[in-house]
């Protein structure tokens, strides 16, 4: 197991960048939150952990609707820019590492974990779901979504294994300057393991498709999603 959080470093280059950009940027904006929130449902009054906050778009968004949060990163300057954004905001935010226990939350304390765009760096899935599973209360949900593993396979990082968990690389241009990022490519299997062998069900797998809004940003990425997946999202419950 690698412990600390492999794309720190990558993090720091690509915080401003991200936070500038996060809320209109079309894999974001058009493409994966609307999806990933559509597996959420209501979060009015449920006690939510923001699980790999970032900048906190998703924090805000769930504050907003209604939710009391818990927002978690490793990364201190993606939760500096949270904070900026949240203002007064009530909401916890703190530093931790989802490859660890998360001992400062409490067993069966929250009713969601929504982990969107997190899990690409972790290496140790089982880790972060029995984490997951210890502090979500019984029928509690947890929404997640990741680079789909056909893409990641057919087109980022095209070695000789699909079966393998595999430390890659890929440079990022959409935030500003290019920055290398590692990240974690692994199977479906490999993703979905950790989920059931830790008391989850599988409720929902999406595989979504960009909304039209995309096109006006980028008609030729947007051809391409319509026929082939970049992010896919899922839904547990304990
Ligand atoms: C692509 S961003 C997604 C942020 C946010 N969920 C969103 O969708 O806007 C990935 C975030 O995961 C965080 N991250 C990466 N590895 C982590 C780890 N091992 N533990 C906690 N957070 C991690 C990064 O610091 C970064 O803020």
């Amino acid at each position: 197991m690698e412990p600390e959080a492999i794309a720190n470093d990558a993090y720091d280059a690509l915080a401003e960048g991200y936070a500038a950009r996060i809320d209109t940027k079309a894999h974001n904006a058009f493409y994966e939150r609307p999806a990933t929130l559509s597996l959420l449902g209501s979060v009015a009054g449920k006690r939510v952990l923001d699980a790999g906050c970032g900048v906190g778009k998703y924090t805000e968004l769930l504050l907003e609707a209604g939710a009391t949060v818990v927002a978690i990163d490793a990364n201190a300057r993606m939760l500096a820019l949270a904070r900026r954004r949240l203002g007064s905001k009530p909401v916890e935010l703190i530093q931790a590492n989802l490859e660890r226990k998360l001992d400062f939350l409490a067993d069966s304390s929250f009713d969601v974990v929504l982990c969107a765009l997190v899990l690409d760096y972790v290496f140790d899935w089982h880790q972060a779901f029995s984490e997951f599973s210890r502090v979500l209360k019984p029928g509690g949900e947890v929404v997640f979504s990741v680079t789909h593993p056909f893409v990641d396979y057919v087109e980022h990082h095209h070695r000789n294994n699909y079966f393998a968990v595999e430390r890659v690389e890929y440079v990022w241009n959409g935030f500003g300057a290019p920055v290398t990022v590692p990240s974690y490519r692994r199977s479906i299997s490999a993703m979905l393991t950790p989920l059931l062998a830790n008391g989850f069900r599988l409720e929902t797998i999406l595989e979504p498709r960009p909304q039209e809004a995309f096109w006006a940003a980028d008609p030729d990425e947007y051809e391409k999603l319509m026929y082939q997946p970049g992010f896919v999202c899922f839904k547990g419950r304990r």
